[in-house]
């Protein structure tokens, strides 16, 4: 059982599978595996089935991985019946599914509409075919506007794309265009991220030959504020360092990540953050099976980290916000009085503006933004 104090949580579900694997990611998901698909998502019901009895309420769900859009839709379908059998959604539910372009279809989309999916996150990546074909992906530009207009066609009203930069190929002037073309585009959300080269990709490979090159962090940092700056002027609310929205369409299921709100996370390799417990779950096949056939959690050995440590977790993730954190709140949720226990290096970040203390909250600065690891290697004590 598990203690939500009565309160709303999220749900993450983790779908391991894509049609294709792009050459710089290596999230956990599985290509050419079309076999274990059925069996996964019995499995997953299973899962989701432990938590009967529970009383746990939901007001955010989010499906990602890998490519839920991926599998055929009669899957969403008795994953979605599970989830409405086993937790109580609340009203204003956010419901978000993550979909490649080539695998959004019509049949698809009718079926999260009336199952009651409500958020819709794309992954675009870039609207350049050549940036695109070096990144692996299966879509070019003319599919992603065709892909957006069904969707709103069909109704999904509330639509994201994530997008990345300093990719391989694409310099300055091709992200202006990737940006410009943003901008026109009838969406509500996006996500952008700076390109991490990612062990055990082609991307890394490939640097590692001398084959690709990657911008250098002053370069990726001039990227970035491009970015900040143009979807700035053009109406979105950079809310988080990554994340934009328009008319007030911040994603509410991802700023629980950001704030340590309780979510579960269910499916091979999915973490929750419970209380301040956090919970991450075998990451093959096998022991996800082994364990859920013993009615067990497919839980990984609980690493439990120290109050110390989620401490700074907690500083962590919410200076990704550009609010970032009520001095109050955190005093409360750890029962530290934070600016006496920091105060060394809260006066010495202040001081160097990377931080900054507003209506008794403490953020980035725009200089921090860029600098915070600084921060960060002096709150782990690594200088
Ligand atoms: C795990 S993917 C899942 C969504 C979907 N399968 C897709 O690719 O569009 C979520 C997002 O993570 C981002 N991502 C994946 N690998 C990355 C990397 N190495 N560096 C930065 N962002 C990455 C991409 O923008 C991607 O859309
Ligand atoms: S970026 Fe998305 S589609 Fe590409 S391999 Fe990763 S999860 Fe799959």
């Amino acid at each position: 059982m598990i203690n939500t104090e009565n309160k709303p949580i999220g749900l993450y579900i983790h779908i391991p599978f894509c049609e294709k694997k792009c050459n710089y990611c290596n999230f956990l998901t599985f290509v050419n595996n079309d076999e274990q698909i059925e069996k996964y998502v019995q499995y997953l019901i299973k899962e989701i089935n432990l938590y009967k009895g529970e009383n746990i309420h939901l007001d955010t769900i989010y499906i990602g991985g890998g490519t839920p859009s991926y599998l055929d839709e009669k899957y969403m379908v008795q994953i979605v019946d599970a989830i409405k059998n086993v937790f109580v959604l609340e009203d204003n539910l956010e419901f978000t599914i993550e979909m490649n372009p080539e695998s959004v279809e019509v049949d698809k989309i009718k079926t999260y509409l009336q199952i009651g999916i409500n958020r819709f996150s794309m992954g675009v990546q870039s609207f350049n075919n050549d940036v695109l074909n070096i990144m692996g992906r299966l879509h070019n530009r003319t599919s992603v506007f065709k892909k957006l207009a069904l969707m709103r066609e069909l109704g999904c009203k509330n639509i994201s794309i994530d997008l990345m930069l300093a990719n391989p190929k694409q310099d300055i002037e091709i992200l202006r265009e990737d940006l410009a073309i943003a901008c026109k585009l009838d969406i509500d959300h996006i996500s952008y991220y700076s390109l991490i080269l990612k062990e055990q990709t082609y991307f890394d490979l490939w640097y590692r030959q001398g084959k690709i090159e990657l911008f250098d962090p002053e370069e990726e940092r001039k990227m970035y504020h491009e970015v900040v700056d143009t979807l700035v002027k053009n109406g979105f609310d950079h809310y988080e360092i990554s994340s934009f929205a328009k008319k007030g369409l911040r994603g509410i299921h991802n700023a629980k990540y950001w704030t340590l709100n309780d979510f579960i996370g269910l499916g091979m390799g999915a973490a929750g953050n419970i209380s301040r417990t956090r919970f991450e779950n075998v990451r093959d096949f096998d022991s996800y099976y082994e364990l859920l056939d013993k009615d067990q959690k497919p839980l990984l050995e609980k690493e439990e980290l120290s109050i110390e440590d989620r401490e700074k977790e907690y500083l962590m993730l919410n200076l990704r916000m550009m609010k970032g954190f009520d001095i109050d709140q955190m005093n409360k949720k750890f029962s530290i009085d934070f600016e006496e226990k920091y105060k060394d290096i809260l006066e010495k970040n202040i001081g160097a503006g990377i931080l900054k203390k507003e209506n008794n909250r403490i953020k980035f600065t725009d200089y921090g933004i860029d600098n915070g690891e600084v921060f960060f290697h002096e709150l782990y004590g690594l200088n």
